[in-house]
């Protein structure tokens, strides 16, 4: 596993090179679907982490936004010139899944990290169309317990469909007995990523500077997400065992 150290986006990370030993040479990207069952879990704020730190990894990124609000695309038209390049593409999520495996298969990326809508109810089916050709679906919640049991809910068909997925917990104050007894409560529904991403204002002040956390010298939330990147690498077999 590349060591990656945190790259705050200044003259410091600037140019510096792509840690090689990432740099996949699969012929299909590994996609990553971010979707839970409840709006405002954080969908949009992991994608474009996770999109920002494998940029940084050397890893050839594309987002896709299947939310007509275009968060993620806003959020992408102000990541700065200088910034590791990212593709954004917008697209519906109606017969998305058509043009999304044109992406995954065009051989330009070695990720595709693809943000969902809210309202999951609306869209069941073509986001379990998606999740069952996605290489990792990412579930993220906030520790309440409403967010829990819905996700919960979300993990069980996604788990009968033979999706490959995990939750992640997020806004997270780790003081509060809530951390404690959320994690718990995942942890028997299924797989957690074992990093949580704690609450910080500095995930809206990115959003706004087009940059991800990984990306804001000292941000405690992006080494949050770079520990999420780390088990998400590893569960795509991005990485290998280190002896
Ligand atoms: N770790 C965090 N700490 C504090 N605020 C956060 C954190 N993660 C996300 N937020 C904020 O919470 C709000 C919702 O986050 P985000 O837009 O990523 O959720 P979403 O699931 O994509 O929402 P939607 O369902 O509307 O698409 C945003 O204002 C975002 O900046
Ligand atoms: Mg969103």
């Amino acid at each position: 596993m590349v060591a990656l150290q945190a790259a705050p986006f200044d003259s410091a990370a600037e140019g510096k090179g792509a840690p090689g030993e990432l740099a996949a040479v699969a012929k299909h990207a590994k996609l990553i679907t971010v979707s839970a069952a409840k709006g405002g879990a954080t969908k949009t704020a992991t994608v474009r982490n996770i999109a920002v730190i494998a940029a940084h990894a050397g890893l050839r990124v594309a987002v896709i936004d299947l939310d007509l609000q275009r968060t993620l695309t806003k959020w992408h038209q102000r990541r700065p010139k200088a910034a590791p390049a990212i593709e954004c593409r917008p697209m519906p999520l109606r017969g998305g899944a058509k043009a999304i495996r044109a992406v995954v298969q065009s051989g330009r990326f070695d990720l595709v990290v693809v943000d969902t809508p809210p309202g999951l109810e609306d869209h069941a089916a073509d986001i379990r169309a998606l999740a069952k050709f996605s290489d990792l679906v990412l579930v993220p919640s906030q520790p309440q317990t409403a967010d829990i049991e819905s996700n919960v809910e979300w993990a069980r068909v996604l788990r009968r469909d033979g999706v490959h997925y995990a939750f992640l917990l997020a806004r997270t104050f780790r003081n509060r007995t809530a951390f404690a007894s959320s994690k718990q409560s995942l942890l028997q529904a299924g797989p957690l990523c074992p990093v949580d991403v704690r609450e910080a204002a500095s995930v809206d002040r990115s959003h706004q500077q087009g940059l991800g956390n990984f990306e804001i010298r000292g941000d405690v939330v992006g080494q949050d997400f770079l520990g999420v990147w780390s088990y998400a690498a590893r569960e795509l077999a991005l990485v290998g065992e280190e002896d």
